[in-house]
Parts: structure tokens; sequence; C-alpha cells
């Protein structure tokens, strides 16, 4: 799924932007100006789709923190988002959030999900509801327009419906689908490398295919990804090669104690092999970016090389050209923030996308 159009309202410094994102979209602009309150908001939407809204705006200190100037008595959104590979239908999603009082508490007002998809095929003149909510009364149409009034109990009055609307028995099939493609959604904040930074100790053993937002199971995903899919082994050895020359070998995930596993990264000139401790900040953020975003960076990272570049050169400027599985990606100037909704791959894009933040 591709977010083509994101208009906020309320929200913190984002008193009513409307953005249109490309496929690599850099955020650059002075400090103050509402970068990172962007990737904010974008965790606030993965939260929202898991049904972990009220959670998460408690843990910020409730409404009044977040909402415009505190004085803003609604939070709103619209989005529209575009399928990638065909799996996905044309929607348009809006949430509010609406203020009680002037206190810390909040409850849903409107929530919509539309899609238009059978418009743009011209099989249909209008576009189809999914859901429909206003505060309590909330409605779910099944494929083919019937409805389903969901009973007031279930509707919690600060979670929204699409987190209780992907269910095994609603018979809808698209809302599951965006639900999880909103929920996919994943902020990454600068990653801890300092000595005693769990990202630097062995791991525990564990299945684990997607880097956590603070990037510290870092070792397990790469455990699971680089001795389980080859493609994945192959991508990484190549972006490693592109960006350290032919010194690198491979990685390795030797035993330690209590059914841990460590990293060892295997180099020419080494006859021992470095473990994840030892390595520099560099390439443990190049193994972060690469785990986390994707395979096709590498032809970025050999250009580079090639043009006598050094690594930690090679890193910052792959960082962005990145072209990748992430659907969205932005890079926000603060060190390595990024955030990403997964799906599949998709090539050859040239719908970069540089948004400039201004002053207020
Ligand atoms: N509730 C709010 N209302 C208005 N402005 C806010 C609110 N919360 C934070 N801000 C402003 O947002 C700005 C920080 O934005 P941020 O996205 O962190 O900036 P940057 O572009 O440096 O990443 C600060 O200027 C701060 O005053
Ligand atoms: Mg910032």
């Amino acid at each position: 799924m591709k977010i083509t159009k994101l208009d906020i309202e309320g929200f913190r410094s984002l008193r009513n932007i409307s953005w249109s994102p490309g496929n690599l979209n850099l955020i650059i602009g002075p400090n103050g100006t509402g970068k990172s309150n962007l990737l904010r908001f974008l965790e606030l939407i993965s939260v929202s789709s898991q049904g972990r809204l009220g959670k998460y705006i408690q843990s910020l200190g409730g409404m009044d923190p977040i909402v415009w100037d505190g004085a803003a008595t609604s939070i709103k959104f619209s989005m529209k988002t575009e399928p990638v590979g065909g799996e996905l239908g044309q929607e348009e999603y809006e949430l509010e959030l609406v203020r009680l009082g002037s206190g810390s508490s909040y409850r849903i007002g409107q929530e919509h999900l539309i899609n238009s998809h059978k418009v743009r095929k011209g099989t249909e003149k209008k576009p189809f509801t999914f859901l429909e909510r206003h505060a309590k009364n909330a409605v779910i149409f099944k494929e083919h327009k019937r409805k389903f009034t969901t009973p007031e109990e279930f509707v919690a009055d600060e979670e929204n419906l699409l987190s209780i609307a992907s269910g095994p028995f609603i018979h809808n099939k698209s809302i599951p689908p965006f639900q999880r493609a909103l929920s996919s959604i994943a902020v990454y904040r600068d990653l801890n490398t300092s000595p005693d930074a769990i990202i630097r100790q062995p791991a525990i053993a564990r299945m684990e295919r997607r880097v956590d937002p603070d990037g510290q199971n870092l070792i397990s995903v790469l455990h699971t990804l680089y001795t389980g899919d080859r493609d994945f082994k192959n991508d990484i050895n190549s972006a490693m090669k592109a960006a350290f020359g032919d010194d690198f070998e491979e990685l390795i995930f030797p035993p330690a104690a209590d059914q841990r596993i460590q990293l060892r990264v295997r180099w020419r000139s080494l006859k021992r092999e470095q473990s994840a401790a030892e390595l520099s900040d560099g390439t443990l953020r190049f193994l972060f970016l690469l785990s986390g975003i994707g395979k096709s960076i590498t032809r970025a990272c050999h250009r580079r090389r090639r043009a006598g570049n050094r690594p930690t050169s090679v890193n910052a400027s792959c960082y962005c050209r990145i072209r990748s599985r992430c659907l969205l990606t932005i890079a926000d100037h603060t060190n390595y923030t990024f955030a990403t909704t997964s799906g599949c791959f998709r090539r050859n894009t040239t719908d970069n996308n540089c948004s400039q933040m201004g002053k207020r």
C-alpha cells in the first residue's frame, strides 16, 4: 500500500497540513518545524489501527500536549492510499479524535473507510463505504453492501473501528489488509550503539523477521533472515561488499551461552571474526538500515564506493537513495530516523519527493 495523500489537522505543530508523499520522501527544514511531529503522527496512525490508541495517548500525557497549541478541540486526519501489486483497492480513510472538554481524554468522533476501486475501474459510479462511524454509532459494510451495525458495547470510545473490524468474521475482504498495512507503519528512531547497548550483546535465538523500532533485536532478525532466506543473505553480502569492499566475507552466528547467538563479521584481513561488541557504530547502523529498509540500496552503494567515498559517507548517501520494499520511506534529517510501511517490491520508481517544512 502506498499513501498518496495525507491531511492532518490539530496535531502538535501540524495545525493544518496537506502532504502528497512519493515513494522516497526526504523531509528537510530548520529545527522545530515539525519534521519529527510528522513521524510521530505516522506512529499514531499505526498504533490506532492496532487498537492501542488509548494507551499511546496516555503515554504522551493525554490530549493537552498533543493538540495544536493545547487549544485545538480535535485531531483529524484523512488519507488516500493506492494499491501496489493489486492487493488492495484505492482507499480513503479518515479519523477524528475529539477532545473532551479541556482535559486529557478524547473519544473517536468520525471515522470512514471508503473504497473507490470500482469507480476508478469504471464499473461503479459511487465509491463503496466499508466503515462509517459517528461516535458510538458504527456500521461495518459487508461486501455486497449489506450493513452490519456494530453493537455499542463493542465500540470503544477511544479506539477506532478499523482495529476491531479486521477479525475473521467480518465478510469484507478489503478491510483486514488495509488495517494490516496501516499497522505495519513503523517509525525507527536513532539506534543506540553504545558499548552496553542490547544490540551489541548475544541475543536469545528467536524467529524474528522484523526489526523493532528501537533496532535492539537486530541480531535476532539478522540471524533469522540471513540463515533462512538465501536472497536476503545475498543482498546483505552484496551491500556489505559494496560498502566495505572485498575485505567483507560473511556474517556468522556462533552459539553463545544460554541458547543465545552471537553476531560476528568475518573479514578477510583478520584471523579472528569481529563480534557485535567490537563492530563500529557505522557497521551496526548499516546492518540496521539493510534489515529495516531492504535490499536495493546495494547498487547505490556500489556507485558511491567506485567514486572513492568512505564507508560512512556511502551509508549516509545510500540512506538517501533507497529504492526498496518500503512503500513509504521517510527520512527525517535527525540521525537515521525513518518510517516505513511494508509491502511488496516496487522498482524503477522515479517519483521521489523532497518536502520542505517551513518556519511557522
Ligand atoms: N501541542 C503543540 N502545539 C503546537 N506546537 C507544538 C506542540 N507540541 C510541540 N510543538 C512544537 O513542535 C516543534 C517541534 O517539532 P519537531 O517535529 O520536533 O521539530 P523538528 O522539525 O526539529 O523535528 C516545537 O517547535 C514545538 O514547539
Ligand atoms: Mg526532529
